[in-house]
């Protein structure tokens, strides 16, 4: 009989699956769950224990586990049409381009369909850097201005852009032409913390930046409107306004990474929406399909799309071939998961449930609490070993609490290895559909965990 039919999945993983982000070194004594099955907003392990997915598994899952109708949409596709590329066209990549025109603010109607967030981060730039030659002859616009703490990507250029140094430093060297600001964090304010009320100097930053390198140099700014991963840094009222703002006065082009924040997380179907302000690019992914199926999706204004028109110059095209991207069937998934998300309404649910989750979060007593932020089911709660003095908790507590709340039966995630000595924030992102009675059992949760770090 063959190794993988005597073996147990599990003595096949710690054989075989290299994960990321995971120490393998003693993994066997505190190995990964097996996931079985999952319902709603429940995962089941091998076991038959339940979780309450409090992360809707990263950041994506966003109608929650186990609609038949996107695995029956999937399944007439591939037995229709299993694949083609888009080197010509098919109906599902037709129909959910028109479908995301219609669901993206006003104007932005031209969708470059891939496989991940992290590529669609990467045709944002290639895009943004295209456009700065064709659309300003004689100018080298190519540099991308990013933030500190923000997460972009594992790829090359994605990663590059990404705020993160423990995400990075083990590949340098990066990519060349990527620059940082520091992202608007109000609990450890490095700008106007002692003002009487935020002055938006940390937008500000990016104008000082844009000056400092030569406009005619930058090619993008480019933002999570909520980060994220990173540990959950909502854009302050007026952030994403002022940075229009910069943008238009320099034609710097502003890319919204929406790939956590879009299709309902923050409370809205897009997090831009909050500030009403429409992106020249915008990146999507995740809940794109609610992980159904890989697909991710990049998106541009007209004016963007028209710089790579040309009747003479046929190297003025975006030049970039994926085999998978905008696949049939991913885009079969997509198409049932937005008409469950539009049936639905999730955005609304979304902000319901995460301003009353938020709420009680707020309530807690807890001495290791610092600050609690978030936008609709997106909840950052960062954990201090002192209130006054703000000191991060110990990363040993860390683990320990996130362990402990998940051995009460919730997942739920945290910014780990992402810059030196303030990974030290939990963050919640369940599916869209949770219930009120389910956000009681994730506070439950919570509670039972930071009752058990020791003083
Ligand atoms: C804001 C943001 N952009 C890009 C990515 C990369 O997406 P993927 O993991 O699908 O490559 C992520 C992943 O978490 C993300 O949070």
């Amino acid at each position: 009989m063959s190794k993988t039919t005597t073996s147990t999945n599990l003595e096949l993983d710690l054989e075989h699956i290299w994960h990321g982000n995971l120490q393998h070194r003693g993994l066997a004594e505190k190995p990964p769950l097996e996931i079985v099955r999952g319902e709603g907003c429940y995962v089941y392990d091998a076991d038959g224990r339940r979780y309450l997915d409090a992360m809707a598994g990263l950041f994506c899952v966003n109608v929650g586990y186990g609609r038949q109708e996107i695995a029956a949409a999937v399944a007439e596709q591939m037995g229709q049409l299993a694949y083609y590329p888009l080197t010509h066209t098919h109906r599902p990549a037709a129909q959910l381009a028109g479908r995301l025109a219609g669901l993206l603010p006003v104007g932005l109607g031209h969708v470059f369909f891939s496989n991940s967030g992290s590529e669609a981060v990467e045709t944002a730039f290639k895009m943004a850097r295209q456009y700065g030659r064709q659309a300003h002859p004689g100018q080298n616009r190519y540099k991308i201005i990013a933030r500190h703490r923000a997460y972009h990507g594992f790829t090359l250029g994605a990663m590059t852009a990404t705020g993160q140094i423990l995400r990075k430093q083990a590949f340098e060297p990066l990519a060349p032409g990527f620059l940082h600001v520091p992202p608007p964090d109000p609990y450890r304010c490095l700008f106007c913390r002692r003002e009487p009320g935020c002055t938006l100097a940390c937008a500000d930053e990016f104008d000082r930046v844009i000056r400092m390198e030569g406009l005619e140099t930058v090619a993008a700014v480019i933002v999570e409107p909520v980060i994220g991963g990173g540990g959950i840094f909502p854009a302050p009222e007026g952030y994403l306004e002022r940075l229009r703002e910069i943008c238009d006065r320099y034609d710097v082009l502003l890319i919204l990474d929406e790939v956590i924040t879009g299709f309902g997380r923050t409370g809205r179907l897009f997090g831009c929406e909050h500030a009403g302000v429409r992106p020249d690019i915008m990146t999507l992914a995740k809940g794109i399909t609610s992980a159904y199926l890989p697909l991710a999706a990049t998106v541009a204004t007209d004016r963007v799309f028209k710089a790579f028109q040309s009747e003479t110059d046929d190297r003025a095209k975006f030049i970039q071939v994926t085999t998978f991207g905008g696949h049939p069937s991913s885009c079969a998934a997509a198409l049932a998961n937005l008409e469950i998300l539009t049936r639905e309404r999730l955005w609304e649910n979304s902000a319901r449930v995460g301003a009353y989750l938020l709420e009680r979060l707020r309530a807690l007593e807890s001495p290791w609490i610092g600050d609690i932020r978030g936008r609709g089911l997106l909840i950052g709660i960062e954990l201090v070993a002192d209130r006054e003095s703000r000191t991060p908790l110990a990363e040993a507590q860390m683990v320990r609490i996130q362990r402990a709340i998940r051995d009460a039966g919730v997942m739920i995630g945290r910014n780990n290895d992402t810059v030196p000595g303030l990974c030290n924030v939990l963050i919640l992102s369940p599916p869209l559909i949770l219930s009120h009675e389910q956000a009681d059992l994730i506070v439950g949760a919570i509670e039972i965990g930071l009752a058990g770090v020791a003083g």
